[in-house]
């Protein structure tokens, strides 16, 4: 039984997810992949906690319940400032191989990651930034075996797994296309019943489809990670500037507060609408729609046949040279902290059979 020290990164939604699935799938995780997974360090935004040994299950699903109550990680916990200290710590204290898990939202977290990396450990992200970041720093990070992220698109749909297969088989990618944003497909689909925005805004709030500012959805930049992502891993090293993006505010909107903007947000129905009523003048449906090339990618509001494929949130499209008069689609529900953290599991296992002897 191979036995993995694993290094937390934020215990959020997704963090918290997976430590309850890692718990609750020790018995099969053991018999199908003779793993057994042990996490050693716990980091939030402020604190760390550090057992070389390890946390027993009891200690991990109290740790998660007091997260998921809003409290800190306790009274053992330290305080720390840089992540990379974190895993220093780690292997200082002569934890082996371990892997570094990064299921933060925030940006910085290359150091870590390349201490890790340096460390012949293996890194899981369900965050974007560090692959989304300068080519320069990023470019590390892909084709490389130590590194999974199934769940920084598609939230835990085997998108990356599909991507990695066609390089893999030295397939041709050309295009990949789809509707990368949950929140924003739900607000195209209300806007299909001539809702106003607004108010279609207003739900996807109050519901917790959105991020607490929902410009973090609606600037389409999340959206623009993911693209650059898949095309790096297609082989095209585009930067962010090679993504048009539009955003679906103006600037002047960008300054204002969050209940600021919910209040100015009627502002956007008129010009939404007249959107929706020329699309829809033409048969077609208003989506925000993710496409990407080896020449660049776009990201914003398009015009796309009421029964295609891209019309329809549920699936993503690869147009391939094996794949080539009928693109390859992954189709299925992609959202949600549970199905996120399965991608990170299923990384972590896959890192697991494949990373260590
Ligand atoms: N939610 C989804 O359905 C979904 C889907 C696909 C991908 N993702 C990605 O998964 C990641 C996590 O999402 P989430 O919904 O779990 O976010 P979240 O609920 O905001 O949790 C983020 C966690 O990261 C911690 N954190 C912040 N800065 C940190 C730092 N410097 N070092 C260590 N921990 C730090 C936060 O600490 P505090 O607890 O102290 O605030 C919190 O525990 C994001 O990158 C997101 O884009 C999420």
């Amino acid at each position: 039984m191979k036995k993995i020290p694993l290094i937390l990164f934020g215990i959020g939604g997704v963090g918290r997810a997976l430590v309850r699935q890692i718990v609750a799938s020790r018995q099969t995780v053991a018999q199908r992949n003779q793993l057994q997974f042990n996490i050693v360090a716990v980091a939030d935004s402020r604190q760390w906690l550090f057992a070389p040994a390890g946390f027993s299950d009891e200690a991990l699903l109290a740790l998660e319940a007091a997260k998921g109550a809003g409290q800190g990680l306790g009274a053992d916990a330290a305080d720390y400032a840089l992540a990379a200290d974190l895993v220093h710590a780690v292997h200082s204290a002569g934890v082996g191989q371990a892997i570094v898990v990064d299921v933060t939202a925030v940006a910085g977290m290359e150091p870590a990651l390349n201490a890790a990396l340096d460390a012949g450990d293996g890194v899981v992200l369900a965050n974007k930034k560090a692959l989304a970041g300068p080519w320069e720093t990023a470019q590390r990070y892909f084709d490389n075996p130590a590194v999974r992220h199934e769940s920084t698109v598609g939230g835990g749909q085997p998108v990356i797994a599909t991507l990695r297969y066609l390089m893999d088989i030295r397939d041709t990618v050309f295009e990949i296309s789809g509707q990368l944003s949950g929140t924003l497909g739900f607000l195209c689909q209300e806007l299909d019943g001539e809702r106003p925005f607004a108010e279609a805004l207003a739900e996807a709030k109050a519901r917790g489809y959105t991020e607490p500012d929902p410009r973090e959805d609606l600037s389409g930049q999340d959206v623009m990670r993911k693209v650059l992502i898949l095309a790096r891993m297609a082989g095209w090293p585009l930067s962010a500037d090679d993504i048009e993006v539009e955003a679906l505010y103006p600037p002047e909107m960008a300054e204002l507060g969050v209940n600021q903007f919910m209040a100015a947000s009627p502002s956007l129905n008129a010009g939404l609408a007249a959107r929706v009523a020329q699309a829809q003048a033409q048969g077609h449906v208003l989506r925000y729609v993710a496409r990407v090339t080896k020449e660049g990618g776009k990201v914003g509001l398009t015009a796309v046949p009421r029964h295609s494929p891209t019309a329809n949130l549920k699936y993503i499209s690869f147009h391939t040279a094996l794949y080539d008069d009928d693109p390859l689609l992954i189709c299925g529900k992609g959202a949600g902290v549970e199905m996120t953290a399965g991608g990170v599991l299923g990384d972590l296992i896959g890192l697991g059979r494949e990373l260590f002897q």
